[in-house]
């Protein structure tokens, strides 16, 4: 595991009713939640995100179905996260290439997110991402 993304095991709550996770900032969210946002309706190859931001933090929960995320830090690390489960949620820092693709018919996925929307916090070109990166180190 690295310092730029986790996998989080939530405390599920469940019984003969069902299941129900609950997200509390202070507990298992790392920092104040600022948005909401979810995403479905997204077809199997269409290839998301391919963004990264300077600032902002997220965990991501596949609530519904699955979906495959590659992150990126610009250096020496690209790797493959699968999100199937609403008990698991992905952290991700700031300055991370995120690409998510293979989405399922049913896949919901919900960001929690430390930011309001900003498009001034958004890197849409990975060459910019690489230099910025490079700039920092
Ligand atoms: P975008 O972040 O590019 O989506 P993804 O990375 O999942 O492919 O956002 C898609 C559109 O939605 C874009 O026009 C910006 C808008 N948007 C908002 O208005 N508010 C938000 O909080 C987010 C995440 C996107």
């Amino acid at each position: 595991m690295n310092s730029f993304y986790k996998i989080i095991d939530f405390v599920v709550h469940g019984d003969y009713n069902g299941n129900l996770v609950a997200l509390e900032r202070g507990g298992v969210i790392p920092f104040d939640i600022q948005r909401i946002y979810y995403i479905w309706g997204t077809k199997f190859d269409v290839i998301r995100g391919k963004h990264a931001h300077l600032n902002l933090e997220q965990i991501i929960i596949c609530v519904s179905g699955s979906c495959e995320f590659t992150l990126d830090n610009g250096v020496d690390l690209r790797e493959k996260v699968i999100l199937d489960s609403p008990c698991k949620g992905l952290y991700v820092s700031s300055m991370v290439w995120r690409e998510f693709t293979k989405f399922s018919d049913d896949c919901v996925i919900v960001v929690i997110a430390s930011l309001p929307y900003l498009e001034s916090d958004y890197i849409r070109s990975y060459d910019k991402f690489i230099s910025i990166v490079k700039n920092d180190q």
